[in-house]
């Protein structure tokens, strides 16, 4: 027997494809990075910080989308799929950074938004202009109102950002008309999948990206494309508006069987591409049913959402755990972690917010990232960036505010800019005034407060990452679970690795073992309440 080499080899991934355990960062374009000076994050703006995210040591980006839109919704309305908005510098700006991440061994995945188009778009426009019945509304979901002079509306769909999802038309003669489905904003019109126009049109816009060497898409509302035969009323109507898609599974909006269909279509056209990925947002509670849309010739990746639903307690993230891994084991998918993105809430803030917050975030990181799978990082959550949820109204974007009639304030307050550098803000997120205001008290917590601070977020990001990259210890497809006190939970991968996690309100022992990495620092072989190690 000889001795265990002092440093380990390097993980051989080169058997899997690379996004089985990749490290996504997630950048919200418009509040990344501004290099134009006119408030909003763009493209040149991520370019200009790529030496940071491979110094951060992310595998992949997710552009959240930058196609051409009027951004009644932040960019998820698009106008035309295959050109990047001015507003985010145009599709050079796009070519320069796929060319720019791909120097750094960076890969670089697009968010595209297959349910529906903006209401700007020259199809909706073309069908507004053309007659009931026509190919050209064909491609989107009219249907005539019900009663009187069809003044009510097709059926009784809310939109998930509050108030009817129908809005009605005025015909091109001038009377009242047709009404269209718009599951969000009425900005964003459906389309109809069963339309072969839309389908094609689709697999243009992939090709047009795959072929200026994107790695894959991020696909929106990816449970959504397919609607119910006769658009069935809803039985029981959610009370309120929500932008969160935690919707049933049974609800007849989402989820319809049908869609698969449509994955398999995707997926065959992808495979023309082969290190290409594609990751599906489903919210999708069911096991069995979330599994069906990672099937071998589904999509390659999708969210779970559990980990993020989960409350700081040792039962439910186990439980969530459990879940994810249960729902892709049976189609042997790669199970993916997502504490945070720009539709919902913040870790530290859903955590409790202050040092609390900011401690369970830590220990959340750690707990993910000694995960077998895919983990997704939202821009900022390096920095235990919290929410901000005393945003002016006047400045509230989210079209949550407005349809939900001023009820419900919507998720600008997790989408506020990175802070860079400096003192005050705007932190160097830009030269002009950021579009929604950075908190002043953000000074301790920019890129440049922490990058060389080593207790600091960022830096635990850092070397978390760089040791999930590097050490054998986090090799394995499995977990396997491992006795702990009330409160806590400890787990440990095939490779060697054991990540605990102190959910409990009291000091508790660690297992055996060499501390890798600790999200605050063990005191007397004893781990804190609210934090997580790594041991080997
Ligand atoms: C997805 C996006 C969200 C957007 C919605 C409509 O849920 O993540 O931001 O508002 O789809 O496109």
């Amino acid at each position: 027997m000889t001795d265990a080499p002092a440093v380990p080899a390097p993980v051989d991934r080169t058997t899997q494809p690379w996004w089985r355990s990749a490290v996504f960062y997630q950048i919200y374009p418009r509040s990344f990075a501004d290099s134009s000076g006119d408030g909003i994050g763009d493209l040149p703006g991520v370019r200009d910080k790529l030496g940071y995210l491979e110094l951060l040591g992310v595998d992949a980006l997710w552009v959240c989308p930058v196609m051409r839109s009027p951004m009644a919704d932040g960019g998820y309305d698009v106008a035309d799929p295959r050109d990047i908005d001015q507003l985010f510098g145009g599709l050079a700006a796009m070519d320069e950074l796929i060319a720019a991440a791909h120097s750094r061994r960076i890969k670089v995945t697009m968010d595209l938004v297959p349910n529906h188009t903006s209401d700007q778009h020259p199809w909706f426009r073309a069908a507004l202009a053309a007659a009931a019945g026509s190919p050209e509304r064909e491609r989107y979901i009219f249907r005539d109102g019900r009663g009187l002079d069809g003044a009510e509306p097709p059926n009784n769909w809310p939109s998930i950002f509050g108030g009817p999802a129908w809005t009605r038309v005025t015909e091109p003669d001038g009377t009242p008309g047709q009404w269209y489905l718009h599951i969000f904003a009425r900005e964003q019109p459906d389309l109809n999948w069963d339309n072969d126009d839309v389908a094609a049109d689709f697999e243009q816009t992939m090709r047009f990206w795959l072929d200026r060497g994107v790695d894959g898409f991020r696909l929106d509302v990816a449970h959504g494309m397919a609607k119910p035969d006769g658009l069935p009323d809803l039985p029981d109507l959610p009370e309120v508006a929500s932008a969160l898609l935690a919707h049933d599974d049974d609800d007849v909006r989402f989820n319809n069987p049908a869609v698969h269909e449509i994955h398999r279509r995707i997926r065959k056209l992808v495979d023309e591409y082969p290190d290409a990925v594609t990751i599906g947002e489903v919210w999708v509670n069911d096991n069995t049913r979330f599994g069906e849309y990672v099937r071998a010739d589904e999509l390659h990746l999708a969210f779970n959402f559990r980990l993020a639903e989960a409350r700081f307690s040792a039962e439910d993230v186990r439980d969530a755990i459990d879940n994810s891994l249960a729902a892709v084991g049976p189609v042997f998918a790669s199970p993916t972690w997502t504490l945070s993105n720009h539709d919902i809430e913040r870790e530290v803030t859903r955590y409790g917010g202050g040092a609390v917050g900011v401690a369970r975030a830590r220990a959340m990181i750690l707990l993910e990232l000694a995960l077998p799978g895919a983990v997704f990082i939202y821009n900022g959550a390096e920095l235990g960036l919290p929410d901000v949820d005393d945003l002016p109204d006047q400045v509230l974007q989210d079209p949550v505010w407005e349809r939900s009639g001023h009820t419900e304030r919507g998720r600008d307050g997790c989408r506020v800019p990175v802070p860079w550098e400096g003192t005050a803000p705007p932190f160097g997120f830009t030269t002009g005034s950021s579009w929604l205001p950075i908190p002043p008290d953000w000074a301790g917590l920019t890129v440049e407060a922490q990058l060389e601070e080593l207790g600091s977020t960022l830096s635990l990001y850092r070397m978390a990452i760089e040791l999930r990259a590097l050490r054998p210890d986090f090799g394995g497809d499995r977990i396997e679970w491992y006795g702990s006190p009330p409160g806590c939970l400890a787990f440990r991968r095939p490779g060697g690795l054991v990540c605990v996690l102190n959910a409990s309100a009291a000091p508790i022992p660690l297992p055996p073992g060499d501390v890798l990495l600790a999200s605050a620092p063990p005191e007397g072989g004893r781990l804190p309440p609210n934090a997580a190690a790594w041991l080997v």
